[in-house]
């Protein structure tokens, strides 16, 4: 747990701490070093002749406003990757919102580091943060309050799911999601875990979610979490695809890109962090997470091309490419969802679901596709507002031929090879009656973090999810 408090003045700050200013700030230590450091232009970094301060790094305020290509963030990660001290003092004075929401989160997140998971022998115990000073002016401290409380539990969502999303997915299978979701939600008396078994899949009828998983020496599980932090009121649907591992079937992919694919369970973790982050806060809403699992393996039982199966809707699909597996599993799950509460709110579904998005939109933004325009706005504008931003790509009835199939009533991909992510899209809206709301989210790019080459779990889109929720109760009040 990190801790932190808002001060007024330098002099509040606790000593030998990293102190991380604007080049402007004002006033800082009338010191040789420090007008040298002022002077650089650049990012200027101190670790000698620093007391009372540990470390002093100064940054350019055009930084500090820079939401669009993460400067800050860039500039603060080198320094975290090692730390000088368990402390830091932040002036937040003069910060771009989106910018500050993302900082606040990189350093509430710094509880969490792949050494946790405890697979590395020679672990490089470094000094691990602990607590943020941040100077502000007593006019800012009482929205400060409420941005540091909301970040820090979105911060405590997106640990437990980039911890869950890191596990290698021989130890990280369907069931042991499940029993991962229920551990954590028994933290909170609002959260509730439902968890289906193989032959509970069966029994109602999620035929594509089984089909993907039946390959699998684990077998798929169907997770429904609710929050209740209000006693009544239409519910948010959330679901989230959870391929523990994609192999891409007996449409083999191929191995040089296939280790990240323990990450396709990415939409399901962030599904469940996004619920404790809302728990941890107490939001006053309804909600229900839905967590579709499975590993997409090849073996006897396996699906293959030109299979049929039918949905929990009663709709068929031909399985024309078995690497398309996210599709059939959300398209089950979120009709499973629109059955359970016909009146839903809105149903959003996250997923890895295609490569193509990455072409499309690259690693800073999530694709977003729906036919609900308020629903886009208000997720639009929720992802401006706190730097975890979507883009929207179309979907509408032009898209048709993209899923005929001969034999049933949908194929999974098209032969055509164009607009891969709306085609997916497309098939999915097929799922969700056009009573509910419903949006979908296309995190391939954004779910995952390059870092030092490697890719590591993100926790995106719940900030995203999570500010769309603030937004929604600001409305509300
Ligand atoms: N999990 C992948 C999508 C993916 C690929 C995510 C690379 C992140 C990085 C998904 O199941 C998949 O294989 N999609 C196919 C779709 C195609 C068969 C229509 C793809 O993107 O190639
Ligand atoms: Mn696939
Ligand atoms: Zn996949």
């Amino acid at each position: 747990m990190i801790t932190y408090q808002l001060i007024h003045s330098l002099s509040e700050a606790q000593p030998n701490a990293h102190l991380i200013a604007p080049s402007t700030s004002q006033p800082l230590p009338d010191s040789t070093l420090i007008n040298e450091m002022r002077a650089t232009g650049n990012i200027a970094d101190a670790c000698f002749g620093c007391a009372p301060f540990k470390r002093i790094t100064l940054i350019p305020p055009a930084l500090w406003q820079d939401n669009l290509t993460d400067g800050l963030l860039k500039a603060l990660r080198p320094l975290f990757a090692t730390p000088a001290s368990a402390r830091v003092i932040i002036d937040i004075r003069d910060i771009h919102e989106a910018v500050l929401l993302q900082v606040l989160r990189f350093l509430f997140n710094q509880v969490y580091r792949l050494n946790d998971l405890q697979l590395k022998t020679a672990d490089n115990a470094t000094v691990r943060l602990s607590h943020i000073d941040a100077l502000c002016l007593p006019g800012q401290q009482e929205a400060l309050e409420i941005i540091f409380r909301q970040q820090q539990a979105i911060a405590n969502g997106m640990v437990a799911a980039r911890r869950l999303a890191d596990i290698p997915s021989d130890c990280c299978t369907p069931q042991f999601v499940a029993d991962q979701a229920q551990a954590l939600c028994a933290a909170f008396p609002t959260l509730r875990c439902e968890v289906l078994n193989e032959q509970q899949i069966v029994e109602q009828g999620l035929g594509l979610l089984h089909a993907v998983g039946k390959g699998a020496a684990c077998p798929p599980r169907l997770v429904a979490i609710h929050y209740d932090g209000a006693a009544d009121g239409p519910v948010r649907c959330y679901v989230g695809k959870g391929i523990t591992f994609d192999t891409g079937g007996l449409w083999l992919k191929e191995g040089a890109g296939m280790y990240t694919m323990k990450y396709d369970m990415c939409g399901a973790a962030n599904v469940l962090g996004l619920l404790l982050s809302a728990a941890e806060l107490n939001l006053p809403v309804r909600m229900m997470g839905v967590l579709a699992l499975a590993e997409n393996a090849i073996g006897p039982n396996a699906m293959q091309p030109g299979n049929v199966a039918r949905a929990c809707n009663g709709m068929t699909v031909e399985i024309n490419n078995t690497d398309a597996e996210g599709r059939l599993v959300l398209a089950d799950a979120i009709a499973w969802t629109s059955q359970r509460h016909p009146q839903a709110r809105y149903i959003i579904d996250m997923a890895t679901l295609t490569g193509a998005v990455v072409k499309a939109l690259g690693y800073e933004l999530s694709g977003l596709m729906t036919q609900d325009e308020s629903l886009r706005d208000n997720l639009t504008r929720a992802g401006k507002k706190c730097g975890d931003e979507v883009w929207s790509l179309p979907l509408d009835a032009r898209l048709q031929k993209q899923t005929e199939s001969a034999i049933a009533d949908l194929c999974n991909t098209p032969t055509n090879n164009a607009a891969i992510s709306a085609s997916a899209a497309w098939l999915l809206h097929h799922f969700c009656p056009a009573t509910i709301p419903w949006a979908h989210l296309d995190v391939s790019g954004t779910a995952l973090w390059r870092e030092g080459g490697k890719s590591v779990a993100s926790g995106r889109p719940i900030p995203l999810l999570m500010q769309h929720l603030f937004n929604e109760l600001a409305v509300e009040k």
